[in-house]
């Protein structure tokens, strides 16, 4: 296993609703298409682990010309070690806190694409904070589709159990509601190709007056946009 870096003390570590979260009139999601903050101009992913919030992330930044950012991949620079020896060294709520502190930091930051880790509606701060601060697009999967695509994953500390299928339709069941809570857009992924899951969010963004239609590629699907 990777050494990791040591865990924040809890003075290091922010509290339920860390300072910087607490904005005057900040409401959850489900505003209507746009976020409370109307000079936001950052997109963030969310939805549970597999459907395709990188990928998509990914080649949405392109698109738009933005810069792409994976909390995941932030997480893992900080700790210094895979997220499933974190989790396995110093548990769930220490990574939690780290998480937490990381998307306060990266929904700052404008003209960037996020894509979230599938537990970063959990805590009401995070919630808030994307809702407020980003456009929020939920990639809507069932578990079953996520369960095709990540019975081999051995990354994921939360599915490194008896049962994944089982594990999905509980952290569906858990979070649907509040990844529904959080967003502004919902995206049905089922099984259509990451270019057209790009193109199905860009259209989205474009009818709520968010993006300019110009940056609306075709649908027709570049080469470059496979899984
Ligand atoms: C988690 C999902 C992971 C990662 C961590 C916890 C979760 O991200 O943040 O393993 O609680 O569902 P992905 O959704 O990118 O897999």
């Amino acid at each position: 296993m990777a050494s990791c870096n040591p865990a924040p003390t809890p003075t290091e570590a922010p509290g339920p609703l860390a300072a910087s979260s607490l904005r005057d009139g900040v409401q959850p999601g489900g505003s209507g298409g746009a976020p409370t903050d109307a000079n936001a101009i950052q997109i963030s992913l969310v939805g549970l682990p597999g459907g395709g919030k990188s990928s998509v992330g990914r080649h949405l930044a392109r698109s738009l010309g933005w810069r792409f950012i994976d909390s995941d991949t932030e997480i893992e620079r900080q700790i210094g070690c895979p997220i499933r020896d974190y989790f396995e060294r110093h548990g769930e709520p220490a990574f939690r806190d780290i998480e937490q502190a990381v998307v306060d930091r990266l929904v700052a930051q404008p003209g960037t694409v996020l894509a979230t880790g599938g537990g970063v509606v959990l805590r009401e701060a995070n919630r808030l904070v994307l809702s407020r601060h980003s456009s929020v697009v939920y990639l809507h999967s069932k578990p079953e589709e996520l369960f095709r695509r990540l019975r081999h994953d051995t990354h994921r500390p939360l599915l490194q159990v008896k049962d994944p299928l089982r594990k999905l339709r509980d952290l569906f069941a858990e979070r649907d509601p509040l990844y529904r809570r959080t967003a502004h857009f919902v995206i049905e992924t089922g099984r259509p190709s990451i270019a057209t899951l790009v193109h199905m969010v860009l259209m989205q963004l474009e009818l709520a007056g968010l993006v300019d239609a110009q940056q609306v590629p075709s649908p027709v699907e570049p080469r470059s946009a496979e899984r």
